[in-house]
């Protein structure tokens, strides 16, 4: 009996133990294992080991469990990328200077990618074309391949990209006529590239077309056959202000920023949902009211106190102070949405490390003679390329770029001019902790004053902002 009976014993042991260990597993897991089995010959993965959190292998990172960014460069990695298009939650994939080669496989399953880097590899074939449908990615990056055929108008359908990279390949046939409003870093060279380069493509530098012989126009010389069309000569890339630092001040760190950012989102939540019915505000979100504790946790301030200040008398709307929603000063009523826009304003002073009133001159963005931060950043995002307007600081820690396009994305949300369009309050919270599962100490923990801790403002930004 016993003997006939242990197998099956044996069995649901097994199947349980089984069960355990297949939902303790990282979904991505099987995917990372068969790329290593099949594309790292040399065995440079040497922390991919199975029975063990992929979360922690060399190039990887993770949110919530799945694979976010995927930074494996110059591995002698080797074969095709197939296995790692079930990562589908990739937002960064960089695999420049391996050994891969083949047609790139279709990546439509990346639908959240932001940053793709190919370069440096042996990938042949045509230009990938479900790449195009990619249409969150910011950067591209194909080049030193040796790609072939021609570059596809599609790519047009990549509306945020700021940079496309196709040097060093075998393009051929006429460059598309692209309408990319924020490319900021284009180059072509080193291809079999045809015919007449577009006119919305003849800013870019001579360097970017170089080494085409069959290539015409401005930037490069007059295409002989055309009749003349009058040069377009604008410069495309315009310097970055140089300040947007006096000596002995710590400049934060994006991490501590992002932390920042998201406890004092909660500190506001905490306002906007204590008691639903009053639909209580704070009225006076800058950051000079946001302090931090020796631990480096946000807690906001100054709550409550705008809760006696009734209405603006009529006409006269709030004094401008550089955080104040356009409804404000136009004489209506503190709102939980104007909150949101102050908090917008916070955000943009934290990535662009400029004070809310004391902006550079941004041409469209004056109010009152002093510049208005929102309006400001929107000019040059429109205009330019996104990263101008970052804080120089920021810009020393690498792979954040993403984070600060996310941030910068949530701010302008919480800035504009409309408070229907403005999401609630709750709502920023997670798209900040989304952006890195960002963890932050409970909110009742927040909206306390700790009246000797140091002010997120540097002495400069409070001097102008306090009213
Ligand atoms: C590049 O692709 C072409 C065909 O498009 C092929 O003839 C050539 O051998 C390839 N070169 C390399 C280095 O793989
Ligand atoms: C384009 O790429 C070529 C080859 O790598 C390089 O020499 C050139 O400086 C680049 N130009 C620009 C504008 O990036």
């Amino acid at each position: 009996m016993a003997s006939a009976l242990s197998p099956y014993i044996l069995l649901l042991f097994f199947s349980h133990f089984l069960l355990i260990v297949h939902s303790s597993t990282n979904p991505d897991l099987e995917s990372l294992i068969s790329f290593k089995t099949l594309s790292d010959p040399s065995k440079k993965l040497t922390t991919w080991k199975t029975g063990t959190d992929p979360c922690t292998w060399t190039g990887v990172s993770c949110v919530k469990n799945r694979v976010t960014r995927l930074i494996l460069e110059n591995l002698d990695l080797q074969g095709s990328i197939e296995p790692l298009t079930s990562l589908t939650q990739l937002r960064v994939l960089s695999l420049k200077g391996n050994r891969f080669s083949g047609s790139v496989p279709s990546l439509s399953s990346f639908t959240s990618l932001k940053l793709l880097f190919l370069s440096n590899n042996r990938f042949s074939g045509e230009f990938p074309s479900t790449v195009t449908s990619l249409f969150r990615l910011y950067r591209l990056d194909l080049s030193s391949n040796n790609f072939s055929g021609e570059i596809p108008a599609t790519v047009n359908r990549l509306t945020h990209l700021l940079t496309l990279r196709l040097n060093d390949n075998q393009f051929s046939g006429l460059i598309p006529e692209l309408h990319l409003p924020s490319l900021q870093d284009f180059n072509v060279s080193g291809n079999v590239l045809s015919g007449e380069i577009p006119e919305t493509l003849s800013g870019f530098s001579g360097s970017s077309f170089g080494e085409n012989p069959f290539l015409c126009g401005a930037p490069l010389k007059k295409c002989e056959a055309e009749p003349n069309k009058p040069g377009s000569e604008g410069a495309i890339a315009s310097p970055l202000v140089p300040r947007n630092r006096g000596p002995g001040r710590t400049p934060l760190d994006w991490t501590t920023r992002l932390k920042i950012a998201a406890g004092a989102a909660k500190g506001v939540t905490f306002i906007h949902n204590s008691c639903k019915s009053l639909k209580l505000t704070h009225g006076n979100i800058k950051s000079t009211n946001i302090l931090l504790d020796k631990q480096g946790n946000a807690r906001v301030s100054d709550f409550g106190l705008s809760i006696f200040n009734g209405p603006s008398p009529s006409g006269a709307g709030s004094r401008p102070n550089g955080y104040r929603a356009p409804e404000v000063l136009d004489g209506r009523k503190q709102s939980q949405k104007s909150d949101v826009y102050s908090f917008g304003v916070l955000l943009l002073e934290m990535l662009t490390g400029k004070c809310p009133s004391a902006a550079e001159s941004g041409g469209s963005g004056y109010v009152g003679g002093v510049v208005d931060l929102p309006r400001w950043v929107q000019s040059v995002v429109r205009e330019e390329w996104t990263a101008e307007v970052f804080d120089l600081e920021l810009m020393r820690y690498k792979d954040i770029e993403e984070e600060m396009v996310g941030l910068l994305q949530i701010a302008m949300s919480c800035t504009a001019a409309s408070p229907d369009q403005r999401p609630r309050m709750s709502h920023v919270v997670k798209m900040i902790e989304d952006l890195r599962g960002v963890e932050v100490s409970p909110c009742h923990d927040t909206v306390e004053s700790v009246s000797d801790s140091p002010s997120l403002s540097e002495d400069a930004c409070a001097g102008t902002v306090s009213q």
